[in-house]
């Protein structure tokens, strides 16, 4: 390696060095991941709908694909996550249904190099009719499937049902996008709770990263005066960074890229910005 370890790094792995590490005398941009040789599930949840679960887990994803080997589970039966990614849902179950199942593993299928999802099927809906013991089984299958992939990230639905369960007994990592509106505030302390019950009974290891607020209008009083208030109550579970409301983030996504692929405009570039920090805040913690 002599006094070029970027060099021989990049050429055995691939990867680039960001920083010194403890362990090898260098650090890639995965390195955490490389040394604990461990795959990171991170769940994005909130049982209210239209929050921004979708929206940020595909940036999620789009983000942790640049430094790292990513599988995408899209759990929520609406499929407006595997839509971003490919041209339709799955067959009838032979999607993330199977998830849920004592049979066969999912389909997973490669959008591109470092990207792979288990797209949502037309079955999921029925997981919430199956026995409460499917919860256990998507954590046992994942630990089959994501062999080999540094990073998962699984978008949920927008209820409490088996396959949010399920999603929160198989994380390492939660990440709750919020809307500041009263209707997604008032949820929130319910939000909490289930999390907090999740890793008191089912999961010791989850740790919930924080809730992310999306869609904020600064010009709104009522947001204002909200986010104030959840900052108070909650302080830094609150992540520091904020997702406001920008038109041409709905466009990319329609278009199925992530805003920071979408630069024209003084809109696009600061939400692009926004949605790299927040990405950049939640895989940082979620790796730690
Ligand atoms: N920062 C943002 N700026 C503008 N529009 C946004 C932003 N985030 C999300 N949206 C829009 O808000 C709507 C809801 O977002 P999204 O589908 O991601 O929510 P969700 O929580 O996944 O909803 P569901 O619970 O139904 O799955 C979508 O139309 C999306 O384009
Ligand atoms: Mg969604």
């Amino acid at each position: 390696m002599g006094a070029y370890p970027e060099l021989w790094y990049t050429a055995t792995t691939g990867r680039r060095i960001t920083s010194i590490c403890l362990f090898f005398g260098f650090r890639c941009e995965s390195c955490r991941l490389e040394v604990r040789g461990m795959t990171v599930t991170i769940v994005v949840s909130n049982q209210k709908g239209g929050v921004g679960k979708t929206m940020f887990s595909v940036h999620l994803a789009e983000y942790c694909a640049e430094r790292a080997k990513v599988l995408f589970v899209d759990v929520d039966g609406q499929g407006n996550s595997t839509r971003f990614f490919l041209d339709d849902r799955a067959k009838a179950g032979k999607g993330a249904s199977r998830l849920f199942s004592d049979g066969e593993a999912p389909e997973i299928i490669k959008v591109r190099e470092n990207l792979a999802i288990i797209p949502a099927d037309k079955t999921l809906n029925d997981v919430e009719a199956a026995p409460l013991e499917v919860i256990m089984l998507p954590r046992r299958h994942l630990a089959a499937c994501a062999a080999g992939y540094d990073v998962v990230i699984i978008d949920t639905p927008p209820s409490q049902g088996r396959r949010l369960l399920g999603a929160l007994i198989a994380a390492n990592a939660v990440v709750t996008p919020l809307g500041l509106d009263k209707a997604s505030f008032e949820g929130i302390e319910d939000l909490l709770n289930d999390i907090k019950v999740v890793r008191a009974k089912m999961n010791p290891s989850m740790r919930h990263i924080g809730i992310l607020i999306n869609r904020f209008k600064p010009a709104n009083k009522e947001q204002r005066a909200n986010l104030r208030a959840l900052q108070a109550d909650l302080g830094d579970r609150v992540l520091s960074t904020v997702l406001q409301d920008r038109s041409p983030v709905g466009t990319a996504f329609d278009n199925r890229k992530p805003i920071w692929k979408r630069s024209k405009g003084e809109s696009a570039q600061r939400a692009a910005h926004e949605f790299r920090a927040a990405c950049e805040l939640v895989y940082t913690r979620a790796t730690a």
